[in-house]
């Protein structure tokens, strides 16, 4: 049996660009023995899997990738698209696999917004236990066109980082980093309050942006790449550096964000 429920299929053209980006930088799939990457509720369009698949292959040729689908009818539209290195199939968080193949990479962008929060864990638990040794799951969310998203990066033992990623040539316009605070992940989309980690993360680097806007005269990628530097120096557990920075990319170890019990 399928785990989970067929939820709104929407999707669009390039919008999940940012975490395949990441995908594609990370050692779970340039190491991978086997560079399988599942993309998990991909909706529907199969245009994101397509996507998955060319990125993932430009770091590794010998990638593939399995859309999976809890909705049968989403799995026969696109079963017309499929070719080499891409297939589909029906399924859910136990992420069904020919000879019970284990994913390097699994990613479920905009699956988990439409569950409550106290379905997190478990989802999170089932897709984890599916990975293989090394393996990456990465969940989260992002907007219409993807110029604002975040995820969270999963291991096999557990939830390891978020993600903010921001179009940085809009932000002002959005009203600031805090924007992504409306397309957190579900485990912390609701914990944006006083006394959260992660609410206390967006205050901070709404501060360090407001701090460093004499900087956007050059460009927003320089001021932004300041406000990461300035959130690292006031302690937070920031991870990678201004190359990230510049695309509008921070993250930050899950320890410091991850919600209180
Ligand atoms: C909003 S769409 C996201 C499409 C695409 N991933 C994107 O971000 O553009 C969510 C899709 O996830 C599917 N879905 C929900 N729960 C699922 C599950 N447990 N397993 C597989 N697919 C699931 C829904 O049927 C829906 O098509």
């Amino acid at each position: 049996m399928a785990e989970g429920r067929i939820t709104r299929g929407t999707t669009g053209v390039n919008r999940l660009r940012r975490m395949d980006r990441f995908i594609a930088a990370h050692p779970a799939l340039r190491r991978a023995s086997d560079p399988l990457i599942v993309d998990l509720g991909y909706g529907a369009a199969h245009w994101t899997a397509l996507e998955l698949l060319e990125r993932a292959r430009r770091v590794r040729p010998d990638a593939h990738v399995v859309g999976i689908e809890i909705d049968p009818e989403r799995v026969r539209a696109a079963a017309p698209f499929a070719r080499d290195g891409l297939t589909f199939r029906r399924g859910g968080f136990e992420i069904p696999l020919d000879r019970d193949a284990r994913p390097a990479v699994i990613r479920a962008a905009n699956v988990l917004r439409q569950y409550d929060e106290g379905e997190v864990a478990a989802a999170w638990a089932l897709m984890r236990s599916r990975l293989a040794p090394g393996g990456l799951l990465l969940e989260g969310t992002c907007s219409e066109v993807g110029r604002v998203a975040s995820w969270v990066a999963l291991d096999p033992d557990g939830p390891v980082s978020l993600t903010v990623a921001l179009h940085l040539g809009s932000l002002d316009e959005l009203g600031g980093p805090s924007v992504v605070a409306e397309r957190l992940p579900k485990a912390l989309i609701h914990r944006n309050v006083p006394g959260e980690g992660v609410h206390a993360l967006l205050r901070e680097l709404d501060a360090q942006w407001a701090r460093h806007a004499p900087l956007s005269a050059f460009s927003p990628r320089q001021r932004f790449v300041a406000a990461a530097r300035g959130l690292r120096d006031a302690g937070w557990p920031v991870r990678g550096g201004a190359e990230r920075w510049r695309l509008g990319e921070l993250t930050v170890a899950w320890d410091a964000v991850a919600p209180r019990p």
